[in-house]
């Protein structure tokens, strides 16, 4: 069992979580190589021990120390595996890091994720909440996952349409795919690509540079200079990105908020349901740049939360909760959070 040899015990997880928080784990595998998984999978002790798989920690809040293993996913790996008539398919095992993996496909000239430019996390973890920026989401390019099964203890290929992807939503995150866990992840980039401008705030830097006809790096680029702007680089102050999703209401509930709060920000969903900025809701409330003990809000982008130092995850529950509170007393609007707590 040398695969389990390797788990360390009441193991410091500060600097494997993107918030910074102080917690521990009480065991503690890095994974390297898939058979770890079969390892644990078939202990009879850690077969069934509560477990966590990690990736970058750009995703959860510690509200505690993990008292199960943590599966530290770190296979690496990136590939381009073919290219037929119409697209190129390029693979990132779990643990790439994802802004350099799409570093690397910009750089062999497959197209087509530099709207995704700078996400924190692992390429494992993209699927799981469908991360999405800039007009983009990982679902619209990805074709396939390769997953482990811990309930079955053995590896398949699952295309995109069993991902059941949504809205930072994926059956990676419900009770359905509660035993799988992501191995590598493959995408289909189209041969024939054109930009995509369709975000405003991309369009607009974009036609600010006077470029005709962008690039996949120039677009790439403009993403990480707006991304810089508007959000805290997680290695200067910790934070989990968009701390809430963006509320979707109904058509009719949208129209009533707009009689009485006629800048409200809104985008209209295909089913006619609408899109609520949160952002624009807890800026409204006045919590830009607020704090509550070590937890603040940041100051250029409202629906970040963020350690000022040395913060604890009660912490940053206490002032979610207290924005919370506030935007559901003034807009009758329920903000759930983006991050997972542990
Ligand atoms: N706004 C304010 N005040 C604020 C923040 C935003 O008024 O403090 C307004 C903005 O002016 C804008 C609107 O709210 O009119 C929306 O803001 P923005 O365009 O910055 O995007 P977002 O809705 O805040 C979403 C994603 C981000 C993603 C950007 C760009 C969610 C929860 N967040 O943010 O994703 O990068 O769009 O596509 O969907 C993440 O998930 O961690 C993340 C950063």
């Amino acid at each position: 069992m040398s695969s389990l040899s390797a788990i360390q015990y009441d193991f410091p997880l500060q600097t494997l979580n993107t918030f910074g928080i102080a917690a521990k784990a009480h065991a503690y595998l890095r994974v390297t190589e898939t058979e770890q998984l079969f390892g644990v999978y078939a202990d009879a002790i850690w077969a069934t021990s509560s477990k966590l798989v990690l990736g970058g920690g750009s995703n959860l809040l510690f509200t505690q120390d993990f008292a199960g293993l943590v599966l530290h996913m770190d296979l690496r790996g990136r590939e381009h595996v073919r290219s037929d008539a119409t697209h190129h398919f390029v693979r990132a095992a779990a643990g790439e890091n994802w802004h350099a993996f799409v570093q690397w496909t910009l750089v062999h000239g497959y197209a087509g994720l530099e709207n995704l430019s700078l996400i924190p996390g692992t390429a494992g973890a993209a699927p799981i909440q469908n991360i999405g920026a800039y007009g983009i989401e990982i679902k619209d390019v990805l074709h396939s996952v390769t997953v482990f099964d811990a309930a079955t203890r053995s590896t398949r290929e699952m295309l995109a349409a069993e991902c059941r992807f949504g809205y930072r939503d994926s059956i990676f995150k419900q009770p359905a795919g509660r035993d799988l866990i992501v191995l590598d992840v493959t995408f289909a980039l189209p041969r024939a690509w054109q930009p995509n401008l369709r975000y405003a705030e991309l369009a607009n830097a974009v036609a600010q540079q006077n470029l005709a006809a962008p690039t996949a790096q120039q677009v790439a680029d403009t993403v990480i200079a707006i991304r810089r702007r508007k959000l805290p680089d997680p290695a200067q102050i910790g934070n989990a990105g968009s701390f809430f999703k963006n509320p979707v209401v109904s058509g009719a509930q949208c129209a009533a908020l707009l009689e009485q709060f006629p800048t409200l920000v809104h985008h209209r969903q295909p089913d006619g349901s609408e899109k609520l900025a949160a952002g624009w809701l807890i800026d409204q409330c006045g919590w830009k740049g607020r704090t509550l003990g070590a937890a603040g809000v940041y100051p250029q982008q409202a629906l970040v939360l963020v350690n000022q130092g040395g913060a604890t995850g009660a912490e940053v529950v206490a002032l979610a909760r207290a924005i919370q509170a506030d935007v559901q007393a003034r807009y009758g609007v329920l903000l759930e959070p983006e991050p997972v707590f542990i």
